[in-house]
């Protein structure tokens, strides 16, 4: 466990070798304590995060009434209330840096006949929440902010909220999904239509619980997701997969160190999770996925890794929903690649847990890495001379600005970097991914904890 005053240094390494178990899917994971709570029966989760992101919604689940044990380490199980029967929160509910955990929870009080306010630690009260609370007032529902649409957000949910048919703006699985959960009570169909296909998860994990979900995709690539009100969802065992943001770190250590040959098992291969893969593989990667299987209604796979000579690429713009979350290790893959990398439409970077773009240009060009960045795009100059020899400084402290992806792209820098580089706010990663050092390190990085004690 990272304490919430260390830094972590990480210096230059070898290779990385051997066998590695990634923790378990955050979507998923959030999803399968928020559904099975309303389901009716008990629901066993097998392979729960245990991060402090999906703590914070299993706390919240069990303000709001919901019985939670946790039989094992990765195991739950979740008596369901039913549809109705979630109970008003005594006590505002404290989502800490979870996103998704607080957008998909407004969804669910939205069909409730309860108030509850909703807050979160520094960085959440910076993320926009009138992506959410707009929809949900369309459909009849009583939200208020102070007036700025951040945290602390009141939602005073009603039984029977308005049928929407929702245009997204943006492809978002957390828009698509808190709309989604309004609606399963609502008197009649909720749609929503994202310009994009965002992450399906909840979209099967309903299904998995027994509620029809109508999709469609048309001609333009934008897609379609409705519910029919009034349902009632049916418990369901769920298994986790292994996250696949979450093994991006090592797909991308693997590929930019030398001598290095990692396997990692049963990750999650949901196609709208997985456009780092293809992208790393336009870029000259050596990733081999065998072994391809359903797992509880997601699909997974046994992902090889070597050491790769990587060359910059222009990524397309309609990939960007399917890696949202990779840009920050993208960017360290780009650094370490020959010639420029573009990425394009990534503007929703600006709003995740940081400014993404921002910190990971400071924290490259730190690095003696050459940035371009506008307000939806960054361009990368990889270090890497066509004869292989690439140069990356070191030497830096860079913050994670509350954020575990910047935290662990940092460091994942700093396998492949002249001096080491030194990371302040680590405890974020604990949100995404528990043991994340113990696990580079067990397989030949070298972090190391600077006590600020
Ligand atoms: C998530 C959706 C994405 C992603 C986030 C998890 C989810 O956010 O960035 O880490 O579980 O639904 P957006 O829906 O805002 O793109």
């Amino acid at each position: 466990m990272i304490n919430r005053t260390d830094s972590l240094s990480s210096e230059a390494i070898s290779g990385l070798q051997g066998t590695c178990f990634v923790v378990g899917d955050k979507s998923i994971s959030h999803r399968s304590l928020m559904f099975s709570s309303i389901a009716e029966g008990t629901t066993r989760i097998s392979g729960l995060l245990q991060s402090t992101d999906v703590h914070s919604t299993l706390n919240a689940m069990r303000d709001l009434g919901v019985r939670i044990s946790i039989v094992e380490d990765d195991v739950v199980e979740v008596i369901g209330v039913g549809m109705h029967g979630l109970q008003e929160p005594a006590r505002p509910l404290y989502l800490g840096n979870a996103g998704t955990g607080v957008r998909l929870l407004m969804g669910m009080i939205a069909g409730q006949n309860i108030t509850a306010t909703f807050t979160g630690d520094e960085s959440l009260s910076s993320r926009p929440m009138r992506r959410i609370t707009e929809p949900l007032s369309q459909m009849g529902i009583q939200v208020s902010d102070n007036g700025d649409g951040l945290l602390p957000v009141t939602v005073t949910g009603r039984t029977n909220p308005l049928p929407i048919r929702y245009n997204s703006p943006v492809a978002s699985a957390q828009i698509k999904s808190a709309i989604l959960l309004a609606g399963l009570n609502a008197r009649g169909v909720t749609s929503v239509i994202e310009p994009a296909k965002s992450r399906d998860h909840t979209e099967r994990m309903l299904q998995h619980f027994g509620v029809e979900v109508y999709t469609q995709t048309n001609l333009y690539g934008g897609y379609i997701a409705s519910v029919t009100g009034g349902v009632t969802l049916q418990a369901n065992d769920v298994i986790v997969p292994r996250d696949p943001s979450s093994a991006a770190f090592l797909i991308v250590a693997g590929l930019i160190t030398k001598n290095s040959h990692l396997l990692l098992p049963t990750i999650g291969m949901s196609p709208e999770r997985i456009g780092l893969i293809t992208t790393l593989r336009e870029m000259g990667g050596r990733i081999e996925i065998s072994n391809q299987r359903e797992v509880g209604g997601e699909q997974v796979a046994d992902i090889k890794v070597s050491s790769s000579q990587l060359k910059g690429i222009v990524i397309p713009s309609d990939r960007a929903p399917s890696m949202i979350d990779e840009y920050p290790i993208l960017c360290i893959a780009a650094a370490m690649a020959t010639g420029p990398t573009l990425m394009k439409n990534i503007g929703e970077l600006r709003h995740k847990e940081a400014d993404r773009i921002a910190i990971m240009a400071k924290g490259l060009r730190l690095a003696g890495i050459t940035v371009d960045e506008t307000e939806t795009s960054m361009r990368v100059y990889g270090a890497k001379t066509a004869k292989g020899d690439s140069y990356i400084k070191g030497g830096f402290n860079i913050s994670s600005e509350h954020d575990h992806r910047i935290a662990m792209s940092f460091l994942t820098l700093g396998f492949v970097s002249s001096d080491r580089i030194i990371v302040d706010g680590v405890s974020t990663i604990e949100t995404s991914f528990p043991g994340f050092v113990e696990l580079m390190n067990k397989h030949g990085a070298r972090i190391s904890t600077i006590n600020s004690a």
